[in-house]
């Protein structure tokens, strides 16, 4: 199993979960977090003075699935979350040795993959 974490813009969310559901992934988590890429923040004028602005909003979306998926899951997560313009994010993949569904006690990947899709958000 792996890790698929990804910083996308607040206003791609909906199209990233999609990819999730379609591909068979059980769950996700989202976080509200800050960060900067490679331009780090920019500057703004408040009250006639230069303010340094160096961390934007981003949501952190972390979903635990198969490793066979991955690539096809990143490729389409990654077109799901694309405007084209700087600051659109990043993908990242960690291993994971084990999952636990703590309901039942199973173990393994049948924990993070579902046979239906579950229509989050809609
Ligand atoms: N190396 C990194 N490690 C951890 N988080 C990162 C890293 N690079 C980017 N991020 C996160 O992704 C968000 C968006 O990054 P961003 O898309 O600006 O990356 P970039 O490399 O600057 O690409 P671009 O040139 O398209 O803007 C950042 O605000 C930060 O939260
Ligand atoms: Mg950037």
């Amino acid at each position: 199993m792996k890790m698929v974490i990804a910083i996308i813009r607040h206003e791609r969310l909906q199209e990233v979960q999609d990819v999730l559901d379609e591909c068979g992934v059980s769950g996700v988590t989202v976080t509200e977090v800050k960060g900067c890429g490679a331009q780090r923040g920019y500057t703004e004028k408040y009250r006639g003075a230069a303010v340094h602005i160096s961390l934007r909003p981003r949501l952190k979306i972390e979903a635990v699935m198969r490793s066979e998926i991955v690539p096809t899951v990143v490729d389409k997560m990654a077109e799901a979350a694309r405007t084209g313009e700087v600051g659109d994010g990043k993908i990242f993949v960690i291993g994971v040795e084990d999952a636990v569904r703590i309901r039942t006690g199973e173990h393994g990947p049948e924990t993070v993959q579902h046979a239906e899709r579950a229509m989050w958000g809609h």
